[in-house]
């Protein structure tokens, strides 16, 4: 993609969310834009891509719940566990749903960035990632424990500050008392499993 045809989905997503995020949101959504172009550029990712990511990223998050959930229903198969017993993390994959339909010509990696950034999942692209923590860690978030620590973590090893977020947010949710859903579950699981060096076999002192 061009710098032209870049500000053109720019000025016309910003347009977009523009009508329908409240100005809270939209606000978090350019702080999310501002740190996923800075990770983008450290990391290896194509940053105007991110950009655009990150600015879709939130779409859906003031549509109804109900209509959040009837997306989800009709574009994923039941097996995605998309139901008000995770109302949260709804607005994510309707916003996949959404951003896909109006902005169909934009690559793959920008619609799981979107669908999974609430979730995350096993095997993350670089983008998935991206969107991830700088949706954790965008400057306009109010100071809460852990925050500083993930920022840290998140410029140093992208790979750790994900695992970070993610137990954090597992115990966050957990510690409501409410459902984690499976995909987080699964995606701990599969960070914590490769994140453990496998012992090396020695002989020594035997
Ligand atoms: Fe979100
Ligand atoms: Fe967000």
């Amino acid at each position: 993609m061009d710098y032209q045809e870049y500000l053109r989905y720019r000025n016309d997503i910003l347009e977009w969310i523009g009508g329908r995020l409240k100005k809270s949101r939209y606000q978090h959504t350019l702080g999310v834009e501002q740190t996923a172009v800075t990770l983008a550029r450290k990391f290896g990712a194509d940053p105007n891509l991110a950009s655009l990511a990150a600015l879709l990223h939130d779409n859906a998050k003031n549509l109804d719940l109900e209509q959040q959930l009837a997306i989800c229903k009709k574009s994923f198969p039941k097996k995605y566990n998309l139901t008000m017993d995770y109302a949260n993390i709804l607005h994510a994959f309707a916003g996949a749903v959404e951003a896909r339909n109006r902005y169909s010509l934009l690559p793959e990696e920008v619609f799981s960035s979107i669908c999974y950034h609430t979730t995350g999942r096993p095997e993350m692209t670089l983008m998935d990632k991206i969107i991830y923590c700088a949706d954790f860690i965008e400057p306009g978030r109010p100071s809460f424990e852990g925050l500083s620590e993930a920022r840290k973590l998140v410029y140093e090893n992208l790979d750790e500050g994900l695992l970070y977020i993610m137990t954090h947010t597992f115990r966050f949710v957990a510690g409501k008392g409410k459902k984690v859903h499976p995909l987080t579950l699964e995606a701990l699981d599969y960070y914590h499993v490769i994140k453990i060096p496998l012992k090396k076999k020695t002989n020594k002192g035997q």
